[in-house]
């Protein structure tokens, strides 16, 4: 059975501020990026990694591959307009078994602990998909010009990333997105827009996705000990 990683990495990153693609961005000494791919490198439990750039970036890419050893990148795509239409160009390089498994991976997380990649690959070997979350700590207030109104935290997740499917619901669900002009900000959404049952595995607080300039500011300090 093949475990295939998809990194989107083919955003803009214009909350970040920055002219360079926050996943280029180097912290301390090295690209961010590559600090994801390594999580991916190290896991015994991927077999190969797929990455959507844009073309501008393809030579960039192909540098960090040599450069950190990511050996297991077999293949760079084109990024599409929204981060889903980067996953589908992605997932349309794949000729996969319909229950091999498709790990996608936020580019801009970089700190995801090996410990929640394994935990969420069992769960999906197990049950067929995992989607990575973490529980709300913080009270939740929904507000609008229509309500103010406080919700029960015990019930609010954040989703994070990977999310893991198999490819044949994966491509089903893509497809039947795109039918119907479905957006989704995540496969998650799309697969429940799809009708699947999804299953929520344990993500950590590291694992947060670097959007902000104050993003950043904490990976540098979070990753001043790890060795370029
Ligand atoms: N992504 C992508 N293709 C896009 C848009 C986003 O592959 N067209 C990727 C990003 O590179 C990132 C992940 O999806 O790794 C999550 O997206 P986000 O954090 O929103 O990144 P950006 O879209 O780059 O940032 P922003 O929304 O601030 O512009
Ligand atoms: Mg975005």
């Amino acid at each position: 059975m093949r475990t295939v990683a998809i990194i989107p990495a083919g955003g803009s990153g214009s909350r970040s501020g920055y002219s360079v693609p926050k996943q280029f961005l180097k912290i301390n000494g090295k690209e961010l990026i590559a600090y994801t791919l390594e999580v991916f490198q190290k896991s015994k439990l991927i077999t190969e990694i797929v990455v959507a750039v844009h073309s501008n970036f393809f030579n960039k890419m192909k540098k960090i591959k040599n450069k950190y050893g990511i050996t297991k990148l077999k293949n760079i795509v084109e990024g599409g307009g929204e981060r889903q239409d980067s996953v589908f160009n992605a997932l349309s390089s794949l000729e996969l078994n319909a229950t091999d498994l498709v790990v996608v991976h936020d580019a801009a997380r970089p700190l995801l602990p090996q410990s929640v990649l394994t935990e969420a690959i069992k769960t999906a070997k197990a049950k067929g998909n995992a989607l990575v979350c973490i529980k709300a700590s913080d009270t939740i207030l929904k507000s609008s010009e229509k309500e103010f109104k406080y919700l029960d935290r015990s019930e609010i997740f954040y989703v994070q990333t990977p999310q893991i499917f198999q490819f044949g619901d994966l491509v089903k669900g893509f497809n039947k997105a795109y039918k119907h002009s479905f957006k989704g900000t995540d496969e998650s959404s799309i697969m429940h827009f799809a009708g699947a049952k999804i299953f929520i595995t344990p993500g950590s607080i590291l694992n947060y996705k670097i959007t902000t300039q104050d993003d950043i500011k904490i990976l540098k300090q979070l990753t001043k000990s790890i060795p370029c």
